[in-house]
């Protein structure tokens, strides 16, 4: 089977330095390789977290010129926005009467949420949440995406995804490919300000697309601890040097470890910092300017991309509604 691979972003906010090393850069480099590639903006993901409908729509056109700045190719990939393909959402309330219920209470993102409530377990969580895991394996499984590269946090609902898979397969027919995660950079997870993970929900992102001096005024912000200049630095766990590692080569790295145990000031390494995550992104910075001048840009390539990804979905919805038997009656 022809290596297939997908992947897609949740639409809530602004891009941030996050999705584009745990989503946009490693697909894309997997994409030269692969002409089979399919990226898309999960904005029924977006839903779940985020009622502003202007903010749905201006972070779909961030998010989609995120990828397009990052130098995604419309010609050669599948590019598309999620509730443009009606037929997803069709098959994921399919694929949820066969999905066990306590399969998805122990999905982490519904845990960690009841986690945070004390008396009222399930204090300010919707079904949407609940059945996240489901929503996601339908973007994969409806297009029988053979791999998918997500950061090391989104390895759960991969399993989950395998599971569904599985249990269909069992159920029916072998109709879907079993996916397989891709995890970058051996499942280390990107660190935001404070040293969590990098989310929106977390309020510690470092923009993509910003200018310069707010990148550096991001990066300023970086929480370190308070060991002064001349103190030597461990780089293990340190925020700035993990970060420093995703724009870096092995030896540029060794440098800046052999500066750490030189006891370099936190300001003096967080201008390095700037300057590595600055070379990268100043390109897609530029075309992200020139890109967003044109208004129907986004429109267009994303009526384009649902134009061409919409008869695989319904090829693979109408396979599956024939073999649960919601088809015409015989
Ligand atoms: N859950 C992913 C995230 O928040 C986004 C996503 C939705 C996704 N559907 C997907 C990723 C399918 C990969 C495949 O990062």
């Amino acid at each position: 089977m022809k290596k297939r691979i997908l992947t897609g972003i949740t639409t809530t906010g602004t891009p941030h330095i996050g999705n584009y090393l745990g989503a946009i850069k490693p697909s894309l480099n997997l994409a030269t390789e692969n002409p089979e590639s399919f990226f898309f903006l999960a904005d029924y993901h977006a839903l779940i977290k985020n009622k502003d409908s202007q903010n749905i729509k201006e972070s779909v056109k961030n998010v989609a010129l995120a990828w397009l700045s990052s130098g995604l190719d419309t010609d050669r990939s599948y590019f598309y926005r999620q509730s443009d393909i009606k037929e997803v959402t069709e098959l994921s309330w399919i694929l949820s009467t066969i999905t066990a219920k306590g399969l998805m209470n122990r999905a982490h993102a519904y845990k960690a949420a009841t986690a945070e409530n004390k008396s009222d377990e399930d204090k300010g969580i919707n079904m949407g949440l609940f059945s996240y895991p489901i929503l996601m394996a339908t973007d994969i499984l409806i297009f029988n995406s053979t791999h998918v590269p997500v950061g090391a946090d989104q390895l759960q609902h991969l399993e989950m995804t395998r599971d569904i898979a599985q249990r269909f397969n069992h159920l029916y027919k072998s109709i879907f490919n079993i996916p397989e995660a891709i995890i970058q950079e051996d499942g280390k997870v990107v660190p935001g300000l404070d040293g969590k993970k990098m989310s929106k929900s977390y309020n510690n992102i470092i923009p993509l697309l910003s200018d310069e001096k707010t990148l550096k005024k991001s990066i300023a912000k970086i929480v370190t601890n308070s060991l002064e200049p001349g103190q030597p630095k461990d780089t293990d766990n340190c925020t700035v040097f993990n970060l420093f590692s995703h724009f870096a080569s092995n030896e540029e790295q060794e440098e800046f470890k052999a500066a750490y145990k030189e006891g370099i000031s936190w300001g003096d390494a967080k201008n390095k910092l700037f300057e590595a995550v600055n070379s990268e992104l100043s390109p897609i910075r530029e075309r992200f300017n020139e890109l967003s001048k044109d208004n129907n840009l986004v429109n267009d390539l994303l009526d384009a991309g649902a134009k061409k990804v919409k008869p695989l979905a319904q090829d693979m919805l109408g396979e599956v509604r024939e073999l649960v038997g919601i088809s015409k009656i015989g």
